[in-house]
């Protein structure tokens, strides 16, 4: 059963994110401009400016070719629109593939934008990355599971934790990105069972999509959640607006008022 929940009127920081686990659930979507950063702040605790933004929004087929100047340029919008959010911006493939990389693309992060945090993918093999990045002031989210940058290499989307050494893995990242200093883990399409033993495993928040209910929190690409990415429809995603359908339905009336003449009107005419 839903229930109602008031607005986030106050900043969110890590430490609010801290102190949430086990407490409330913890919602998260994606944003990557200052009109829908506006609309969405106040209504969850973190706005994510994924590298989804990739295919969502510039038509390509994987988020690989994502660019940190993209991201800084989308960051900087969402900032622009979100003022309680908690703001984290997506690293891209390739921009954190040695530590001093890292932390010459987070320290734009921090600089460019206003942003409070960056996202990077990977389990234990990337613990190294993190800790650099802690260690020189930088705020971590880890991302652990399925990580859609290792598409190509990976041979395609695949769900983990289906056995009892995966999901043992998937502990062992967990545990090593807490270790290096992330402040929450998203954890993306993994078996509940294993959503569950990463939770379990750390002290810190983890934020599923694709994991099931056993998160701390929850993450939702904004344009899947609504309905304005059509072309395929995950699993694990609810739709709670039907928004391609919408639009095309207002584009139609539009259109057929402009054409009948109906618009503009003498109300809508100097
Ligand atoms: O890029 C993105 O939107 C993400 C979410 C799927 C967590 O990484």
């Amino acid at each position: 059963m839903s229930i109602h929940t008031p607005k986030i009127e106050k900043k969110v920081t890590l430490t609010t994110i801290a102190k949430m686990k086990g407490v409330e659930a913890i919602t998260m979507v994606t944003a990557y401009d200052a009109l829908f950063a506006q609309l969405f702040d106040g209504e969850v605790e973190m706005i994510l400016v994924g590298d989804s933004l990739n295919m969502s929004f510039l038509g390509k087929e994987d988020t690989l070719s994502a660019t940190m100047d993209q991201m800084i340029y989308h960051t900087q919008a969402v900032c622009n629109g979100a003022k309680s959010a908690l703001i984290v911006l997506d690293m891209p493939f390739g921009s954190y593939t040695s530590p001093e990389l890292a932390v010459k693309n987070a320290t734009r992060c921090y600089q460019e934008t206003n942003a409070q945090a960056v996202k990077i993918e990977g389990g234990k093999e990337r613990a190294h990355i993190v800790e650099v990045l802690t260690q020189n002031s930088i705020a971590v989210l880890g991302h652990i599971g399925l990580m859609p940058q290792f598409l190509r290499s990976d041979g395609g989307y695949k769900i983990r934790g289906k056995d009892a050494e995966d999901i043992a893995s998937l502990v062992e990242d967990a545990i090593a990105l807490e270790k290096a200093g992330v402040f929450a883990i998203v954890v993306e399409g993994v078996k509940k069972e294993a959503a569950k033993a990463i939770t379990d495993a750390v002290s810190i928040p983890t934020i599923g999509i694709g994991a099931g209910n056993v998160t701390d929190g929850q993450v939702l690409v904004w344009s899947d959640m609504f309905g304005f990415f059509e072309a395929f429809k995950p699993k694990f995603v609810k739709q709670y607006m039907d928004g391609a359908k919408q639009i095309r339905q207002g584009l139609e009336n539009y259109r057929n008022d402009v054409k009948s003449r109906e618009f503009p009107s003498e109300e809508t005419t100097y």
